[in-house]
């Protein structure tokens, strides 16, 4: 299916009416559609304040998520979060039809999903408060989507279909705490169950948060896996063991965005500093499927970092096929705005042509084969 176009910033400016009416009916309330009461504002930022604290303990319980909160995630959380299912989602190679989300609260990488082109859209999650508002607002966007009531350890999983995509965003610190006993093999077992729902050409996409835990986790999962011979869609190009993961220095996607100022204001009330869409994030095959097929594969890299700049140009950190590499530009070099994510070329040690810009797929030049 072709795939559509779209702009992440135009996006999420575009939602922002439509969430500050849903979270005026949510906390039934009266006021502007196009902006938040001094009040309201200052409430919200002061829980999204306590979202961020609790993200960062990875410390929740069902109780945590009050009217309050749901309702101040509904207009920082969901919006980001949509813009990161855009860019993510965008990766794949193709539009995936049928798409399930686990966990899903109110369903931002539903959404993004819907908007990217998916027909048949599924959100599960414990929350019924939740999945009923994300409903709500999906709906009214013009959107069909199917949400289920589920509670992982409790309800058996409550749709038996394949999907073309499976979309862990931003639980798994909920569903496997670290109190829970044996939550290590048990996180790593569903992944499994996960993948075992899929499409023989689908593609299951995990999303994180960048600190640190959160990053190990997502790089830890990537080595389980493809030891246990499953390929790797993106970011990673290869088979090697991950060089990040190795140096205990963090591997996350940075996404540069035009932010809508009512994100930038909240970000500010609630002393958030994000220039851009930053997550850890892995989209594995499906067990059927091989590694995907690239040409001049020992040439090709991402880029890792931000540039690191001296006083002769930038350097960059790259990973390719076969793990580690960089590539320095001088001040003469006129192609100059290389971003984390990008696929290169390398031609010699400072010379490169990009082969694909960050949130864009990897240019696959047939079938992959079994590994
Ligand atoms: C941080 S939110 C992420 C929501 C959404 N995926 C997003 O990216 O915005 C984590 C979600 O996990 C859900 N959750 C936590 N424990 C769960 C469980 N045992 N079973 C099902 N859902 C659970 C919560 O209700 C919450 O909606």
């Amino acid at each position: 299916m072709k795939k559509t176009k779209i702009k992440i910033s135009a996006e999420i400016e575009a939602l922002i009416p439509e969430l500050i009416g849903a979270f005026r009916r949510f906390l039934k309330l009266s006021g502007p559609d196009h902006e938040l009461q001094t009040r309201e504002f200052r409430t919200t930022c002061e829980n999204v304040q306590k979202i961020e604290k609790a993200f960062e303990a990875a410390s929740f319980d069902e109780e945590f998520y009050s009217r309050e909160i749901i309702a101040a995630y509904l207009l920082y959380h969901f919006p980001i979060h949509f813009g990161q299912g855009l860019s993510l989602i965008g990766e794949l190679p193709c539009t995936p039809k049928k798409v399930l989300e686990v966990a899903s609260g109110l369903a931002p990488f539903s959404l993004a999903a819907l908007k990217l082109g998916a027909q048949e859209v599924f959100a599960i999650d414990q929350n019924e408060v939740m999945l009923k508002l994300g409903a709500e607002l999906i709906g009214r966007a013009g959107y069909p989507i199917t949400m289920r009531k589920w509670s992982h350890g409790k309800d058996l999983f409550p749709i038996s279909e394949s999907f073309d995509l499976i979309i862990l965003p931003y639980c798994l610190n909920e569903l496997f705490p670290e109190t829970l006993k044996n939550s290590e093999e048990k996180k790593l077992s569903f992944i499994q169950e996960c993948l075992a729902r899929l499409t023989p050409t689908g593609f299951l996409l995990l999303v994180d948060r960048t600190d640190q835990r959160s990053n190990t986790q997502v790089l830890k999962i990537r080595e389980h896996f493809v030891a246990k011979g499953i390929a790797i869609q993106a970011p990673c190009l290869g088979k090697s063991f991950c060089p990040a993961l190795d140096s205990k220095s963090p591997c996350f996607a940075q996404r540069e965005y035009e932010k809508p100022y009512f994100i930038k204001e909240i970000q500010r009330g609630a002393g958030i500093f994000l220039n851009s869409l930053k997550m850890s994030y892995l989209i594995l095959r499906s067990p059927q499927a091989g590694w995907p097929q690239i040409q001049d594969g020992s040439s090709l890299f991402r880029v890792v970092s931000p540039p690191i700049e001296s006083y002769v140009g930038k350097r960059y950190y790259l990973c390719g096929v076969n793990g580690k590499g960089k590539l320095d530009l001088s001040l003469a070099e006129k192609t100059y705005d290389l971003q984390r994510g990008s696929l290169i070329a390398l031609e010699g040690k400072s010379k490169y042509k990009m082969v694909a810009a960050p949130g864009k797929p990897l240019p696959e030049t047939g079938e992959g084969t079994n590994v």
